[in-house]
């Protein structure tokens, strides 16, 4: 029988906790040599590679009949979800920092029935911070019931972004975060989108918009985003995708998404 969003962020947890495990402890053995994906700053880790291939494996054998979407091996790695579960996997969000040893990166999971995001689990894999969410259950971090900002002014809005790794994106995510800046308090780039919008679910920071977000990157973070209060779409009306991701408070939502749509945010390569 179908499994309650509930159940299946159990799985998620579980899922997620050892797969932060394998992660950190790869890294404390050194275990992380990188190789290049699409450019030579888009790097993918072994721990990326161990972690999803780990996932991949515990999934299969708890449920043979879901699907799974993966950063780093791609779609439909297991099985065809004949039970209409997708689970989709960001092994190692925030590789960079991964690399470097920065400690904001995470494992994010999602569960997808029929196309919808039900259940959503991140974890920072270094610090063991951990945000949930169910849909329509609410968005939680160690127990509490997470609320976004209620900032209404985006001129004293704190807004997190993050960049691509093409350098022709990258040229053109520069010129629209030139015009935006003057208009907002300040910007912070922290280098996991994942986090990002769990940091906006809680209102550390007010809102949060990228371009050129794969699923993997935002499904998980942004039902914790939508279940704290941020409502999170894309440009002209459209939902959220790798056009533009923006999550912000109601009264940020507007404001925030005309100046990205005048700064054709979502333009560009
Ligand atoms: C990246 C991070 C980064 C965002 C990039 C993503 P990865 O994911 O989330 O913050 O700006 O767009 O690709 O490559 O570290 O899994």
């Amino acid at each position: 029988s179908a499994l309650t969003p509930q159940e299946l962020l159990k799985i998620a947890i579980d899922v997620a906790r050892d797969a932060a495990d394998t992660a950190y402890r790869m890294r404390a053995e050194g275990v992380f040599v990188a190789a290049t994906k699409t450019t030579v700053t888009d790097v993918v880790t072994a721990a990326d590679r161990a972690v999803e291939r780990q996932v991949l494996d515990t999934l299969a054998t708890l449920r043979p009949e879901d699907s799974v979407l993966g950063e780093e091996y791609g779609g439909d790695a297991a099985g065809e979800a004949g039970s209409g579960v997708r689970w989709i996997l960001d092994p190692i969000d925030g590789t960079v920092n991964y690399l470097y040893g920065l400690p904001y990166c995470a494992v994010s999971l999602a569960a997808e029935v029929d196309g919808e995001v039900v259940a959503g689990v991140v974890r920072n894999l270094f610090t063991g911070e951990e945000w949930t969410a169910t849909v329509g259950g609410g968005a939680w971090r160690a127990g509490e019931r997470l609320r976004c900002s209620t900032e209404t002014d985006l001129g004293q809005a704190l807004v997190a972004t993050g960049f691509g790794y093409a350098p022709g994106r990258r040229a053109h995510q520069a010129r629209v975060l030139a015009e935006l800046i003057p208009h907002v308090r300040d910007i912070r780039r922290q280098g996991a989108a994942a986090l990002d919008l769990c940091l906006a679910a809680e209102g550390r920071v007010d809102a949060y918009y990228e371009k050129g977000l794969a699923a993997w990157d935002q499904a998980a973070g942004a039902l914790v985003a939508a279940e704290a209060g941020l409502r999170v779409g894309g440009l002209g009306g459209r939902p959220a995708g790798p056009d533009l991701v923006i999550a912000a408070p109601s009264a940020l939502f507007a404001p925030l998404h005309d100046r990205l749509a005048d700064l054709d945010a979502s333009g560009g390569p």
